[in-house]
């Protein structure tokens, strides 16, 4: 028995998802899962080559599975990517084994990780922060389907941490 709720985190790119997970590691048991690190592992490429190789519509379709597997598991951190949310079979597989967390930041903040992080496929556009503005227009309904709303904006990984703790047991 003794068995968690899974911690499921949500958010778009750039909002700590990754990094808050770790830190949530670190200061429980939980196994720890990424969809996107799943995704890579699972078509032997970087999301980046899944874009431009196979396009989004297929990077989707993996995704999807991914989350399906993923979501029966018990007592897991799991972040996700971006655009996860998006799809509401998702959410609802998320949702019955975990409490859902959205962490929310300002297009600001957010442009200011994406530019010091990883490369993103759908950042590789002439504006960046016109692109995340009209992203998050279009997401934020799906992004507040969450259980609850962490405020990420300019907060320190430790801090956003601490929110979700002060919501749940680790
Ligand atoms: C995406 C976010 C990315 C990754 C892919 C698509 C999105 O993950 O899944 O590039 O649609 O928002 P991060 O949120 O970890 O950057």
């Amino acid at each position: 028995m003794n068995e968690k709720k899974n911690i499921v985190l949500i958010g778009f790119m750039g909002c700590g998802k990754s990094k808050t997970s770790r830190e949530l590691a670190t200061r429980c048991a939980r196994r720890r899962y990424s969809t996107d690190k799943m995704i890579q592992r699972k078509e032997g490429m970087t999301i980046p080559e899944i874009f431009r190789l196979k396009g989004e519509a297929y990077f989707r379709r993996v995704e999807k599975d991914v989350v399906a597997k993923v979501a029966v598991r018990k007592n897991a951190i799991i972040d996700c990517g971006g655009g996860v949310a998006v799809d509401p079979e998702n959410m609802a597989h998320l949702k019955k084994n975990g409490v859902v967390f959205y962490l929310k930041a300002s297009p600001k903040c957010l442009f200011e990780n994406i530019k010091a992080g990883k490369p993103r496929p759908l950042m590789q556009v002439a504006d960046p922060l016109a692109k995340i503005k009209e992203l998050l227009r279009l997401r934020e309904k799906h992004y507040r389907k969450a259980d609850h709303v962490i405020d990420a904006n300019f907060k320190t990984i430790p801090d956003i941490a601490d929110q979700i703790e002060s919501l749940i047991a680790l």
